[in-house]
């Protein structure tokens, strides 16, 4: 497994989150983030286990947290030069998330474009492709591994044009292990359009094939996207969809005080 992309810091923590699998799948409170190690229930993890990672990486993602949690995780972070750098959390059921889905891949797409089948090496220049391509919209890609879907259940969506130039891609898996309520939960993400290619639907069109694949193919029940403040676009696209911003869950990065806001 590899097909780590990025800066050395990137790649460092994509190799440790991916080498954590085995650890991530056997322990309450853990999570796949992807980029990073990652917690979805800080008290069942553990706050010195916490710890550990933001000491060594510098970084730790948190996901679906009750927003009543936030205090008390702002105030353990702030003891260790952490900030918490938070995502709007937009919801779906599978009944809302897939009929707004498939009413969207139903009125097609714009005409010279057709999907494109996803590598299956994480190591295939195509899947270096999709990592330059994500990284030109502004987004830190996941691996190699888990974007063909090697490190658990995962599927990522290319769209190209005729000549196979990528112009769309998105990303879904499921981050959450057996002990999470959110097991079953599925991560939507990675979304991009080319800029030449915005404003068409083009963004609806991939988000909804990927929704579409996390319940039919990865038997999700539920999908969640992480919208930053200010991506209006992004937001419209993930309500067209069928998902709901639902201010009872946050999702952020633990970050360096000083540091950039890690991904957009
Ligand atoms: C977000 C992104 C994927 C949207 O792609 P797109 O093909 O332009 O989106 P669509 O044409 O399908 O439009 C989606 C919705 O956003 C609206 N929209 C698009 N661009 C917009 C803009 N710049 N400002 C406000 N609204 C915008 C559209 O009107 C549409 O809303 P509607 O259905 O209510 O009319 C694209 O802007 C992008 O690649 N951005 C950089 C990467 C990123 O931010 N990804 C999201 C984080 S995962």
């Amino acid at each position: 497994m590899a097909g780590y992309f990025g800066t050395e810091i990137q790649k460092r923590l994509q190799k440790i989150a991916e080498e954590s699998a085995g650890f991530i799948a056997a322990t309450p409170g853990a999570c796949q983030a992807g980029r990073m190690m990652g917690c979805d229930d800080p008290e069942m993890l553990g706050w010195d286990r916490i710890a550990e990672f933001v000491t060594r990486d510098g970084v730790c993602a948190f996901r679906l947290l009750d927003a009543r949690q936030i205090k008390e995780l702002k105030v353990q972070l702030a003891r260790r030069d952490c900030r918490l750098d938070t995502w709007d959390v937009f919801i779906g059921d599978k009944e809302r998330a897939l009929a707004a889905s498939q009413a969207i891949i139903s009125a097609g797409m714009p005409d010279g474009l057709a999907e494109l089948k996803m590598a299956a090496d994480p190591d295939d220049q195509l899947t270096e492709n999709v990592q330059m391509f994500m990284a030109e919209a502004g987004m830190v890609p996941f691996s190699g591994s888990m974007l063909v879907g090697s490190v658990g259940p995962a599927a990522t969506a290319l769209i190209g044009n005729g000549d196979g130039t990528l112009v769309a891609t998105a990303h879904g898996y499921l981050p959450h292990n057996v002990f999470s309520h959110f097991h079953r939960y599925a991560w939507g993400g990675l979304v991009a359009v080319s800029e030449k290619h915005r404003c068409k639907g083009l963004g609806k069109f991939i988000n909804a094939l990927i929704i579409r694949t996390v319940f039919e193919r990865l038997y999700a029940s539920h999908v969640y996207e992480l919208v930053s403040a200010g991506n209006t676009a992004s937001r419209r696209m993930v309500e067209a969809c069928g998902l709901h911003h639902d201010p009872a869950f946050v999702c952020g990065i633990a970050t360096p005080v000083d540091a950039a806001r890690f991904t957009r």
